[in-house]
């Protein structure tokens, strides 16, 4: 097993709901190598400690972003995270602010709607790597290393009539995926 220090930095405003990135928490704390934070309890009035998160990224070599796709995108916290937290002269520019570099940047999603719709075939016409565009840009303009993104698909309550939902075996498959992935690098 890789020795790296690996940081998941959980944005979900309502975890006690949570079934998908609930199980996935639960797995990567499986692991001694990782530390395992929700940040929304940490900050349910989004002052973030600036100073403190800093710490924590030059602490770890691999930084994972986990959230739920709110509007194809993330919950507001992490934008408010991105712009406190990434300071010029700590994460950028290129060259300068470079505290940051050679760390890996991983984000790892759970999405109501089914794998077929984050396709290029699909509504949006976009795969989760279109999808994650402005992640991956200031993943590299912080000179960190972009991984592609880690996904699971239809998570929804078990019981929802909209569309299928992940079934409990499923969602165990994909949390030991994730896990699986945490333990590779
Ligand atoms: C405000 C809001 C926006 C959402 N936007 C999307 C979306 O754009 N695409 C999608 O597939 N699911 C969307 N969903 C569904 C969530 O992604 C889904 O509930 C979540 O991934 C389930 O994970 P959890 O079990 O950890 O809560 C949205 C849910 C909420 C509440």
């Amino acid at each position: 097993m890789a020795d790296k220090k690996i940081l998941i930095n959980i944005f979900h405003p309502r975890m006690e709901q949570s079934r998908g990135n609930k199980a996935m928490m639960d797995a990567a704390k499986e692991l001694p190598n990782v530390t395992v934070r929700n940040l929304y309890e940490e900050y349910p009035d989004f002052k973030i400690d600036v100073a403190k998160e800093q710490k924590l990224l030059l602490e770890n070599d691999v930084i994972v972003f986990q959230h739920p796709l709110f509007w194809l995108s993330s919950p507001a916290l992490l934008k408010e995270w991105q712009d406190t937290v990434l300071e010029k002269g700590f994460a950028f520019p290129p060259g300068q602010g470079d505290k940051l570099a050679g760390k890996i940047w991983q984000t790892a999603v759970t999405a109501g709607g089914p794998t077929e719709g984050y396709t290029k075939e699909g509504p949006f016409q976009a795969d989760f790597e279109d999808i994650l565009i402005p992640f991956r840009l200031t993943a590299t303009y912080s000179s960190m290393q972009w991984q592609p993104a880690f996904a699971i698909c239809s998570v929804m309550a078990e019981d929802d009539q909209w569309m299928r939902a992940i079934t409990a075996e499923e969602l165990d498959a994909e949390a030991a995926r994730y896990k699986a992935l945490l333990q590779s690098f």
